[in-house]
């Protein structure tokens, strides 16, 4: 495949259509000859505040991936749903891999979508501690695909997504919640888990002020500044309707970047 050759998938698809995990080997080969995007969704295992689901980080961003593939036609492949979550290891129910682990997690998917033909790995983060470690894989990634002499690595290009940083999304939370959008546990991420499992929000009621936003050390140090696992942010204020925009922003702002990173020549 030359540079001039279109790498883009072919347009809306079915959700089915574009899950990994229902395709065979021979239809991955089929999709490859017209497409060489893939999107990994990546999210977190861990403590979202008194009222909200451990699972939060995994469950936005898979839903935010599989509604940027269903638009974009770009194949999803299973969700990464544990994450870098260290300094939440003081709340009940948190699953963290270290840095050191997730590194490598990232790197080894990276390198075995790149072993069959993928040029652009689009990973859509739900969760703001995989940041340095997802782009430290990518680095990794890169070199290691070089030494492999994978035919693929001059044109191999990662990137990370995050959807809760896509401007629209931080704009719209900015003003439906304002300060008490906050850093942790947030109305936006919580609006999202509502709109996809309505059984969540028998678990919303009202809170006390919560501390404001730190630095972040070890879990205790996180519990001792955060004792109910928020960073000044009001998840009461999030409701299951702003959940729907909140997913229609992310999507179409994410499948816009999606096909510039599939066409952008380098
Ligand atoms: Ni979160």
């Amino acid at each position: 495949m030359t540079q001039t050759e279109d790498i883009t998938a072919t347009g809306a698809a079915g959700t089915e259509a574009i899950r990994l995990q229902l395709r065979s080997w021979p239809e991955v080969e089929a999709y490859l000859e017209r497409c060489r995007g893939v999107i990994v969704p990546l999210g977190s295992t861990e403590q979202h505040g008194p009222s909200g689901a451990i699972g939060t980080d995994a469950l936005t961003a898979e839903a935010v991936a599989l509604e940027v593939g269903r638009r974009t036609g770009v194949l999803v492949t299973p969700t990464q749903a544990f994450g870098m979550a260290e300094h939440h290891l003081g709340f009940a129910g948190t699953v963290s891999l270290q840095p050191s682990t997730l590194m490598a997690v990232l790197h080894d998917v990276v390198l075995s979508l790149a072993r069959h033909g993928f040029e652009r790995i689009y990973v859509i983060n739900g969760h703001g501690g995989n940041i340095a470690t997802g782009k430290a894989a990518f680095a990794q990634a890169y070199t290691t695909a070089s030494a492999r002499g994978l035919a693929v690595a001059p044109r191999l290009r990662c990137k990370l997504a995050n959807w809760f940083m896509a401007p629209p999304v931080m704009q719209k939370a900015r003003e439906l919640y304002g300060d008490r959008e906050g850093h942790h546990a947030t109305p936006s991420e919580i609006a999202l888990t509502l709109h996809l499992e309505p059984s969540l929000i028998d678990k919303q009621r009202p809170l006390p002020e919560p501390p404001p936003a730190g630095p972040i050390h070890g879990p205790e140090d996180f519990r001792r500044r955060h004792p109910d696992g928020r960073m000044g942010s009001d998840p009461y204020l999030a409701s299951a309707e702003h959940g729907h925009t909140f997913l229609e922003l992310a999507a179409s702002a994410l499948a816009a970047d999606l096909q510039a990173f599939l066409t952008a020549a380098d």
